[in-house]
């Protein structure tokens, strides 16, 4: 079975073997991440976050028990629905694609872990902040955390083999025509897959063009979930704070 391409993330992140792949996405990362951002912003209690592009919600669950009010879109259901096992009063889940505004006001809006670039049409980015700037309450923040192409050009581990759950995937990574591109095969109760997650590869100075255009502005850069400063050469994330 082979997957189109175009608008690939409508598809694999919602197939079972996304959620596979990904089964051991750091959920204490998220943890510590969260802290730290939060101690560095001071948003006080109770105040209204929106994680766009959730997943299944580390980052909005943790965010929750350290006492915010927050809502995490996706627009995979089945994300979402396993997201929504968690939900409270003041912990909620929606199908949600992030172009649109979600026409609710946050204190902050966060955009983690490389959720961001996904579309073939750049005019794309440019509506995923619009939305991310109509959700901002006057004197919101919003975070974006992105991976720092250069570091990874210079250190990309062009193929490898993951085994989970017994599925054996093979994993083919390449940057060009300004994507990142990593082509998913495996075999699975007789039959083939073939996937691909693409995003954008865009650098500093991209999302600085971008910032400008959508007037908006940038507080401060991180390089890592311990927010150490930004280096281009050596920092594995390109983590924004914006107003
Ligand atoms: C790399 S995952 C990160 C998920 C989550 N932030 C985390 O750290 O676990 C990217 C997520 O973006 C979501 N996504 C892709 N395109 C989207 C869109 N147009 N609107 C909302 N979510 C989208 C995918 O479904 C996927 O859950």
């Amino acid at each position: 079975m082979s997957k189109n391409n175009n608008n690939f993330y409508k598809s694999w992140f919602d197939t079972p073997y996304y959620h596979i792949l990904y089964k051991n996405r750091d959920y204490k990362e998220a943890e510590m991440f969260t802290k730290e951002l939060m101690e560095f912003i001071k948003l006080p209690l109770n105040s209204k976050v929106l994680d766009l592009a959730c997943g299944m919600g580390r980052h909005s669950i943790n965010l929750n028990k350290m006492g915010y009010n927050v809502t995490g879109v996706d627009l995979s259901v089945k994300s979402i629905k396993n997201a929504s096992k968690y939900e409270s009063e003041n912990l909620k889940f929606k199908i949600h694609d992030m172009r649109k505004p979600l026409g609710q006001k946050f204190d902050l809006v966060v955009n983690l872990f490389t959720s961001f670039g996904y579309f073939d049409d750049f005019k794309d980015n440019l509506k995923t902040l619009d939305s991310i700037k109509s959700s901002l309450k006057k004197n919101g923040l919003a975070v974006i955390d992105f991976l720092n192409i250069k570091y990874l050009k210079n250190n990309l581990i062009h193929k490898n083999t993951e085994e989970i759950d017994g599925i054996k995937f093979h994993l083919n990574r390449s940057i060009k025509n300004g994507f990142l591109t990593k082509k998913i095969s495996f075999k699975h109760e007789l039959n083939e897959y073939n996937f691909e997650e693409k995003v954008r590869s865009l650098d500093l100075y991209d999302f600085k063009s971008m910032f400008k255009q959508s007037n908006i502005k940038i507080l401060h850069i991180f390089g890592d979930y311990k927010l150490t400063s930004f280096d281009e050469n050596k920092s594995k994330r390109l983590i924004f704070i914006l107003k």
